[in-house]
């Protein structure tokens, strides 16, 4: 199948302090999440989305952060000794009929330290725990209009797999 027609994103004209810091410095790092990078975690999404949920984060702490050493992975990345970005993903078996693969279910990135390659970074990082774990295979969802993580995704060589998502309105 040929790749999907993406739409150019605006990027930002030029590179903030945050961004430039961490890329000159050469000093992000990647390590797995602890309890006290939560509220860092939690203002970057909180910044991304608009919509602060708490709650959400200490259930996906409690499952990929604390008990995931194995097949849940959690990682932030640090640039300054700050929280400048996560990646969540997990290997699955067997579903959807599908031999065992790691999905990202979320990557995200400081606005203010975009573009600095530490999305790459993570999504980097990830991909080597899913290595380790036997697996051979990288999964994500995405919304079609989001052409931000589209790009991304695109630009880290993922392209269109075979699965398909279905849905139905369940509110009538
Ligand atoms: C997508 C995201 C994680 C990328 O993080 P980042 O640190 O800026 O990414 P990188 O610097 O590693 O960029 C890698 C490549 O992705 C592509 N890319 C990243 N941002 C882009 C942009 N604004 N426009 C076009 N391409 C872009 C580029 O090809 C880039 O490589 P290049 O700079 O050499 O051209 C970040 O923009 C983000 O957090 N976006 C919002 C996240 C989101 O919507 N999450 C919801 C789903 S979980």
């Amino acid at each position: 199948m040929p790749p999907t027609a993406v739409t150019p994103v605006q990027r930002p004209a030029r590179r903030s302090p945050r961004r430039a810091e961490a890329a000159d410095a050469g000093t992000v790092s990647v390590r797995a999440v602890r309890r006290a990078d939560l509220e860092q975690v939690i203002a970057i999404d909180t910044a991304v989305t608009g919509i602060e949920k708490r709650a959400y984060w200490a259930s996906v702490y409690r499952r990929y952060g604390t008990a995931g050493r194995g097949e849940q992975k959690f990682l932030v990345a640090l640039a300054g000794g700050q929280v400048v970005g996560y990646v969540i993903g997990e290997v699955r078996d067997w579903e959807f009929g599908s031999p065992p693969c790691g999905w990202v279910f979320a990557i995200s990135v400081d606005p203010q330290a975009r573009l600095a390659g530490i999305g790459t970074r993570l999504l980097e990082a990830i991909t080597a725990g899913f290595r380790r774990a036997g697996v051979t295979k990288l999964r994500t969802l995405l919304a079609r209009e989001n052409r931000l993580i589209l790009s991304f995704f695109r630009a880290q060589g993922l392209m269109a797999g075979p699965l398909m998502s279905l849905e139905m309105d369940l509110s009538t």
